[in-house]
C-alpha cells in the first residue's frame, strides 16, 4: 500500500444512484454444487431484467475461466477466489448495478469479509441456498458429486470438503422444498424493499421524531413515576410515545411485526422475517433524572439481523439513523431534512489511541472498571452518558468505544444503535465476541454488548 494515494472522483454515488434509478446492491448465493445457486440466481436476474433492474450475473464458474483461471480448490485458493469475487462486486454494485453471485463460498468467514468488503457501498445480502447434501449428490447436474466419490477430484466441497452452512443468512430458499421461481420472487421480494429504503427511513424518523415531541410536551409539564416489577422506572411518556409509534408503524408496515418495550409482547413475531423493535423512551432514569440523556429508539430487523434503525434525542433535535448498505445519518431534525442526503453521513473514527469510552450513566460494572483502568494508556477519556447516544457518539466518529459487560439490556436498547452503529463502519458484538442477533425468544441481552469504531478497539479481558 506504499506509495499510493486514493483519487476520490467528482461524481458521488448517491448521484450515480439517482441517474441509474437504483442503488447498488450484492446478492450473493452460497451453497453445495447441485443446490441450486446458478439456477436461482439466473431466475432471480431474469424476474429482475424484466422489471427494470439493472443486473450482472457474476457465476464462480464462469469467473474460473477468466478473472480466477489460476486458482483451485484449496482452502487458500478459496479464499482468495471469493475475494477477488467479493471486490469485483463491489464495484460493480459501486457502479449503480444489482450484482447476483454465485459461488460456493464454503467459509463463513470469506463470506462475512465479502460483507465487510461490500457493505461500505452497497448492501450485501447472504443467500442460503439450501439442499441436502444427498439431493445435491442425486442431482450431480455436472457428474462431480460421482467423480468426488470415486476419489477422482479431491477436496470437493460436501465430500472431501468442508462447507460452513451459513447461521444467518439474509435469506435462507431451500430448493427441495420450493420451486425455483418461488425461491427466485423471495429475493426479487427482499431486494425491491431494499430499494425502497427511502419511503421507509422517512416513516421510521418521523415516527421516532413525532413520538420525541410527545415526550417533551410531558418532561416539560411535568410527570409521575410509576416502578415496573423490576424496579425500572415508567412514566406516562414512555406510554404516550409508544401508543404513538405503535399505532404509525401499524398504519405504514402492517405486514412487520414489532416488538416494544412497553407493549405486551406477541409471540407472532417470531415467524415474521421482519420486526420492529422498538423502546419508545430509552433512558426512562434519565429523563426522571431531567438530564436530556434519553432517547426514542426505532430498530428494524430482519432474519436476526438489525438492518435499519433511528435514534432520536427529543431534548438536542438530534437524529440518526441509518439502512444498511445506505450509511448512517445524522441531522438535526428541527431544521427540517430530507433522508439519505450526503452531506449528513456520519462515519466512525479511525483512532486507536487517545481514545473516548463511554459507559452507563447508572451501571459502572467492576470488569468496565477494570478495562478502563487496564487499557489507561490508551484512553484520553472515560464518558458516563445514558440511553443509545453512547452508540450515536461513536458512529459519529466523537468516541471510540462502548462496553456493556453486564446483563440488563433487552434487544430494544440496542437495535437501533447496532444498525447506526454497523452503517457508519462500527463494529456491533455481544461480549464474547459473537454476532448480536433479534427478534429473538428471549429478548434479554444476557451477554452484554460491545460497540466500537474498529475491531482494533476491542479489548479483551
Ligand atoms: S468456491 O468454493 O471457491 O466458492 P466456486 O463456486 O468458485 O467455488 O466454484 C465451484 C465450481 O467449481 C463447482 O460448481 C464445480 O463445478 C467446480 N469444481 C471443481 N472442483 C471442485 C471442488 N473440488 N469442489 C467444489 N467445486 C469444484
Amino acid at each position: 500500500m506504499d506509495n499510493i494515494t486514493y483519487h476520490s472522483n467528482k461524481i458521488s454515488d448517491s448521484s450515480r444512484a439517482k441517474l441509474m434509478g437504483q442503488h447498488g446492491c450484492v446478492l450473493w448465493f452460497t451453497g453445495l454444487s447441485g443446490s441450486g445457486k446458478s439456477t436461482v440466481a439466473a431466475e432471480t436476474e431474469k424476474l429482475l431484467f424484466e422489471a427494470g433492474i439493472k443486473t450482472f450475473l457474476l457465476d464462480g464458474d464462469n469467473l474460473r475461466f477468466g478473472l480466477n483461471s489460476d486458482l483451485g480448490f484449496s482452502k487458500e485458493d478459496r479464499d482468495e477466489n471469493i475475494r477477488r469475487i467479493a471486490e469485483t462486486a463491489k464495484l460493480m454494485a459501486q457502479a449503480g448495478l444489482t450484482v447476483l453471485v454465485s459461488a460456493i463460498s464454503p467459509y463463513e468467514k470469506q463470506r462475512e469479509k465479502a460483507r465487510e468488503t461490500v457493505s461500505p457501498v452497497a448492501a450485501f445480502v447472504e443467500i442460503f441456498v439450501d439442499a441436502p447434501a444427498e439431493v445435491c449428490a442425486q442431482r450431480d447436474p455436472k457428474g462431480l458429486y460421482k467423480k468426488a466419490l470415486n476419489g477422482e477430484i479431491k477436496e470437493f466441497t460436501g465430500v472431501s470438503s468442508p462447507y460452513e452452512a451459513p447461521q444467518y443468512p439474509d435469506l435462507h430458499l431451500e430448493t427441495a422444498k420450493s420451486d425455483v421461481y418461488e425461491c427466485a420472487k423471495a429475493v426479487f421480494d427482499y431486494h425491491a424493499f431494499l430499494q425502497s429504503a427511502d419511503g421507509l427511513m422517512r416513516v421510521v424518523t418521523e415516527t421516532a421524531v413525532k413520538a420525541g415531541e410527545k415526550i417533551i410536551e410531558i418532561y416539560n409539564r411535568g410527570f409521575s413515576v410509576d416502578y415496573k416489577s423490576d424496579n425500572s422506572p415508567v412514566t406516562e411518556a414512555d406510554k404516550a410515545a409508544d401508543a404513538y409509534i405503535n399505532g404509525a408503524l401499524a398504519e405504514k408496515y402492517p405486514d412487520f411485526a414489532r416488538l416494544s418495550e412497553e407493549s405486551s409482547d406477541d409471540p407472532s413475531r417470531l415467524e415474521n422475517d421482519f420486526c420492529f423493535i422498538v423502546d419508545p423512551l430509552d433512558g426512562t432514569r434519565e429523563f426522571v433524572d431531567r438530564n436530556g440523556e434519553f432517547t426514542v429508539n426505532i430498530g428494524l430487523s430482519h432474519c436476526g439481523r438489525a438492518i435499519a434503525g433511528a435514534i432520536y434525542v427529543p431534548v438536542t433535535g438530534d437524529l440518526y439513523y441509518a439502512f444498511t448498505g445506505r450509511g448512517a445519518y445524522r441531522v438535526c431534525a428541527a431544521n427540517g431534512y430530507t433522508v439519505f442526503s450526503q452531506s449528513d453521513r456520519i462515519f466512525v473514527s479511525e483512532k486507536t489511541e487517545e481514545i473516548t469510552v463511554m459507559h452507563s450513566r447508572s451501571f459502572l460494572d467492576e470488569k468496565t472498571k477494570e478495562l478502563i483502568d487496564k487499557n489507561r494508556g490508551r484512553i484520553s477519556k472515560a464518558v458516563p452518558c445514558g440511553s443509545s447516544i453512547k452508540g450515536c457518539l461513536i458512529a459519529a466518529g466523537k468516541a471510540e468505544s462502548y462496553y456493556r459487560f453486564s446483563a440488563g439490556t433487552y434487544e430494544w436498547d440496542t437495535c437501533a444503535m447496532q444498525a447506526v452503529a454497523e452503517c457508519a463502519g462500527g463494529v456491533f458484538l455481544q461480549c464474547d465476541l459473537t454476532p448480536m442477533r433479534y427478534n429473538r425468544a428471549d429478548t434479554f441481552n444476557a451477554k452484554g454488548f460491545v460497540v466500537a469504531n474498529t475491531r482494533e478497539n476491542i479489548w479483551i479481558i
